[in-house]
């Protein structure tokens, strides 16, 4: 009995090994695991399978799912490449030790030093911008970022939630740009200045601001752009009664924050993990991420046709570090506690 259960055991072992491998030689696969929700992105992949011949299982889900789903896979976790927003997430992700270095020329070729850390790359920036309605706020007074905390802005003031990555970024990157002193004064300046508790999402933040119910909000660049680029009526009239600034233009330069993604540390096709990677660095790919998402792409040579992007102009972006913005999210999180920014 013992002799034939274990004759059996290593029948099936046989098996599955010879399934495996007959799988593996037929087709190839990548398993990519998404917390990006962005319709254009649907190009973005197609295209890779057209280029490579290889096929890829999306797993689409909220960020804190899919790192949940991915730390409780362990080693035998399909999942090749984690791409998110925000470089919060991705320090998720990273903390949890969840990555595999990944060695290629091209990604340190094509991706600029500041925007890659070892363990994961960003392949589009998005800045932190601030948005005004024309007839209730005097334009100098929110130039910057620090101008929000300013008493003169009471009552004034709208953003969404200080938990949401957006703000935990944009803050880390206060926090490395002037002192745990100063930013704590700053959160508890603004929270001083809220109009209302924080509710809703950056584009919730614009619509409140354009009807009046707040003077000026913060907003990610690419919702406002994809406003600009919208032909609904009442988008257009939100367009009409707000206006755009990149803060902190004399001074660091605007927050940027990045999407990005990496190899994971136990991917079973870490060939085409890489693969996929280097093509996320492409001209293609990263024209992709400006005119179908309103991103900037992160190789700077990459010519874009996105005219909200055009529209909005340049200006001057931080330089810091993705990686220090990343390790700064956990005192940013206890300073906002600390200020009453829910
Ligand atoms: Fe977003």
């Amino acid at each position: 009995m013992l002799m034939k259960r274990s004759l059996l055991g290593t029948a099936i072992a046989a098996l599955c090994i010879t399934a495996a491998s007959s799988v593996s030689a037929q087709e190839k696969v990548l398993n990519l695991y998404s917390a990006r929700h962005y319709q254009t992105d649907e190009a973005l992949y197609s295209n890779f399978t057209k280029q490579t011949g290889i096929k890829i299982n999306r797993i689409e889900a909220g960020e804190n799912e899919l790192l949940e789903r991915i730390k409780n896979e362990g080693a035998n976790s399909p999942a090749d490449v984690f791409i998110t927003v925000d470089a919060a997430r991705l320090a998720k992700a990273d903390e949890l030790n969840l990555f595999g270095r990944v060695n290629s020329k091209i990604l340190d070729a094509r991706i600029p030093a500041q925007l890659r850390t070892d363990d994961w790359y960003a392949f589009s920036t998005r800045a932190r911008v601030i948005v005004y309605n024309k007839t209730a706020i005097n334009p100098a007074e929110v130039q910057t970022y620090q101008d929000l905390a300013n008493p003169r802005l009471k009552g004034k003031v709208c953003v969404r939630s200080g938990s949401h990555p957006y703000n935990l970024s944009l803050g880390a990157s206060v926090l490395a740009n002037t002192g745990e002193e100063k930013t704590a004064e700053w959160a508890k300046g603004l929270v001083a200045n809220f109009a209302r508790s924080p509710k809703g999402g950056d584009t919730d933040q614009i619509k409140a601001v354009a009807a009046g119910e707040c003077g000026v909000a913060l907003a990610n660049s690419y919702y406002v752009a994809r406003l600009m680029r919208s032909d609904k009526p009442e988008d257009k009239k939100i367009m009409d009664s707000v206006v755009v600034v990149w803060p902190n233009q004399k001074t660091t330069g605007t927050h940027v924050n990045i999407s990005g993604g990496g190899m994971l540390k136990n991917a079973p096709n870490k060939e085409a993990a890489v693969k996929f990677l280097e093509y996320l660095s492409s001209d293609q790919a990263q024209a992709y991420f400006a005119d179908g998402n309103n991103e900037w792409p992160v190789v700077k040579s990459v010519k874009i046709t996105n005219p909200a992007l055009e529209a909005l102009g340049p200006f001057k972006a931080e330089t810091i570090n993705v990686g220090i913005l990343a390790k700064n999210q956990a005192a940013v999180q206890k300073i906002y506690d600390r200020a009453g920014w829910q």
